[in-house]
């Protein structure tokens, strides 16, 4: 046995005792005469003293010991003198006096200090990511994140439901981003996909009769990074038969209520958590995925610009679009500089410009006075609820173009002011999603969710004859801002999932060609089901209080998707490439 305690295991009570420890030296002080390490291990650090004259063999080899080091000391637990205890430390009232040291391996400096948070550079972390999840940062949020799951299963055991795994080599299910693909060495020329999630699975589980399913899964979607995606990652897939959408989110928030209580400053802003519909998150946030914690409201002017002076206005409000603005408190000495930097942020989101009003103790500033009569504006800023000394930022465009640009602006000013209290957990249902959108691209309606998901009761005709109003069986969970997860209530008559499909334009060969295996499953009575999945590397960031992802993955990839440790990705042989029948035609 290589240590009988743990390095945050011995308090005053041991004091007399004999014990072992093991781990690595996290800090090395040497007094000339006295030599203190603290040692540590993942359950913490334990002050150990090196003496030359009681233990003079022990204090010459940790004089050659340096940060880093794997050693092992058996000593005796003694308490710390007066006045000299550590209330920072579990073990703060002890040391423990060596009187062995084994060197068990030696250590190179490391590339950064394990022992103090610094700023380090993230691809040397990245590089060195065994060296980075020593620090106690890291340590703790692998372990919480290990916590949740735990929580996770304990929860859906409890409530009765089956984990159960499904295959990683699988044939493409579409949730909209581009697949990871698989060469087929036995079938020339085949390729497998690896699942963006397990959805089309956990469906045929249901018509296998399993009623209540979950897995901790990993999917995989080749789409552009941001820092709160990776090319992989984990969700909380689950799914139930003869169920509702009124189950499923009564099944999930006392879960979430769980979870939470694991961290014990954070708490959670409402419960029940609100719920809004798509349409009202959109108007109200201009966000499907609303950051509640804040109000600043988008307000609608359409009506009260619809005949104004000012052309860009109106002629939006002709065109179908409208004219919204945010009222943002106590930036009403916004300099030319800084309103111009809020306008580049609303072209970001395809906006043509951003109008502004500032309202002082001597009147008004605004970029739009010319156009319109000191009661217009009086009128306007009533509307909008503008005291003195705040600013109000106006965007006219599509309904689409408005939310976004005025939704991006609004999360912008909210963090700028600090509006958001950083414990606080605001989680919201967002529910009545739009089944289909519109993509321009390929000039047809694509999913919204995924091609599963069950138009509302009352829309199933207008899939045909108005598909762009059909509404979903759908709902998201979001919380500070972030889409913390996502399902739906599915189709489970064949007959509408053929209509789903010609919705967005794949006709009765291709629905066969690809799904053939879902639509005959559905021929042998499929019961009616749903479910969600959860972004649990998501989740574990909000309750971690991580800024992205990466910091509560063991080993994340880069922004562009490499993994700076092992370099992957890499070159295969010319023969792993012959076996997989794959030719590479490479420009240089
Ligand atoms: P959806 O595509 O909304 O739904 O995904 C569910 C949740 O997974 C998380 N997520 C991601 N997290 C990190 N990196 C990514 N690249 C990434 N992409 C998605 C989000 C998201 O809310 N099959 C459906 C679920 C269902 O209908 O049951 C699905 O996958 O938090
Ligand atoms: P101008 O007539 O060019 O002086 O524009 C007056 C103001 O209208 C400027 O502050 C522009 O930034 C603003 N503006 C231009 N396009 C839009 C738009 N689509 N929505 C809101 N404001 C706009």
């Amino acid at each position: 046995m290589y240590k009988t305690h743990t390095c945050g295991q011995l308090r005053l009570s041991d004091a007399g005792s004999t014990v072992t420890l093991a781990g690595w030296v996290h800090r090395r002080r040497d007094h000339g005469n006295l030599i203190f390490i603290d040692l540590r291990d993942r359950w913490g650090l334990t002050q150990i003293v090196f003496n030359p004259d009681t233990n003079p063999d022990a204090h010459s080899v940790a004089q050659s010991v340096r940060n880093e080091y794997v050693i092992q000391v058996t000593g005796i637990v003694n308490a710390r003198p007066e006045g000299l205890s550590n209330n920072n430390l579990d073990t703060g009232d002890i040391e423990v006096i060596v009187q062995t040291i084994h060197i068990l391996n030696e250590s190179k400096t490391p590339v950064f200090y394990i022992n103090e948070e610094s700023d380090v550079d993230e691809s040397l972390r990245l590089k060195y990511r065994y060296l980075d999840l020593r620090r106690p940062r890291m340590q703790h949020n692998l372990v919480l994140r290990h916590q949740v799951c735990a929580g996770i299963r304990n929860y859906l055991n409890d409530n009765d439901f089956v984990e159960i795994e499904t295959p990683i080599l699988i044939k493409s299910t579409p949730e909209g981003a581009r697949d990871y693909v698989v060469p087929s060495r036995l079938h020339e020329g085949k390729f497998y996909a690896l699942p963006q999630s397990p959805q089309q699975l956990k469906q045929l589980l249901m018509v296998a009769g399993f009623e209540r399913y979950y897995q901790i899964a990993r999917c995989f979607r080749d789409e552009d990074q941001r820092a709160d995606r990776q090319p992989e990652f984990t969700q909380l897939d689950l799914e139930m038969s003869f169920i509702e959408q009124e189950d499923i989110l009564q099944l999930m928030e006392p879960m979430f209520v769980k979870l939470v209580e694991l961290i014990p400053e954070k708490h959670i802003r409402q419960v029940p958590f609100p719920r809004f519909t798509y349409d009202e998150a959109m108007d109200r946030y201009g966000s499907d995925k609303p950051d509640i914690r804040f109000e600043m409201f988008l307000i609608d002017l359409s009506e009260l610009v619809a005949d104004c002076g000012f052309r860009v206005f109106s002629e939006a409000v002709a065109t179908g679009g409208q004219v919204k603005a945010i009222c943002v408190p106590g930036c009403a000495d916004y300099t030319r500089r800084q309103l111009d930097e809020l306008t580049e942020i609303t072209k970001t989101y395809g906006a043509k410009g951003m109008a502004w009003a500032a309202v002082n103790d001597e009147g008004v500033r605004s970029s739009i006075t010319k156009f319109f009569s000191e009661e217009e504006m009086a009128t306007i800023l009533e509307r909008v609820g503008a005291l003195t000394g705040d600013l109000v930022l106006f965007v006219a465009d599509t309904k689409m173009v408005v939310a976004a640009a005025l939704g991006g602006l609004r999360s912008e000013m909210g963090k700028r002011l600090h509006l958001t209290e950083k414990d606080e957990l605001a989680f919201a249902w967002v529910t009545d999603f739009p089944l289909l959108e519109w993509n321009e691209e390929e000039g047809r309606y694509t999913a919204m969710h995924h091609p599963f998901t069950s138009p509302a009761d009352t829309d199933v005709e207008l899939l045909t004859t108005d598909p762009g109003k059909t509404k979903a069986k759908a709902y998201d969970i979001v919380a500070n801002g972030y889409e913390v997860g996502g399902g739906s209530i599915r189709i489970y008559r064949r007959e509408v999932q053929r209509a789903m499909f010609r919705a967005i334009g794949i006709d009765d060969v291709q629905a066969q060609e690809q799904f053939g295996h879902m639509l005959e499953a559905f021929e042998y009575g499929a019961p009616p089901h749903g479910g969600i999945a959860l972004g649990l590397d998501r989740l574990v960031m909000l309750l971690a209080g991580e800024p992205n992802i990466r910091e509560v993955l063991a080993f994340p990839k880069t922004q562009s998707a490499v993994d700076l440790m092992t370099q992957a990705p890499s070159s295969i042989s010319e023969r792993q490439l012959k076996d997989l029948h794959i030719k590479l035609d490479l420009d240089d």
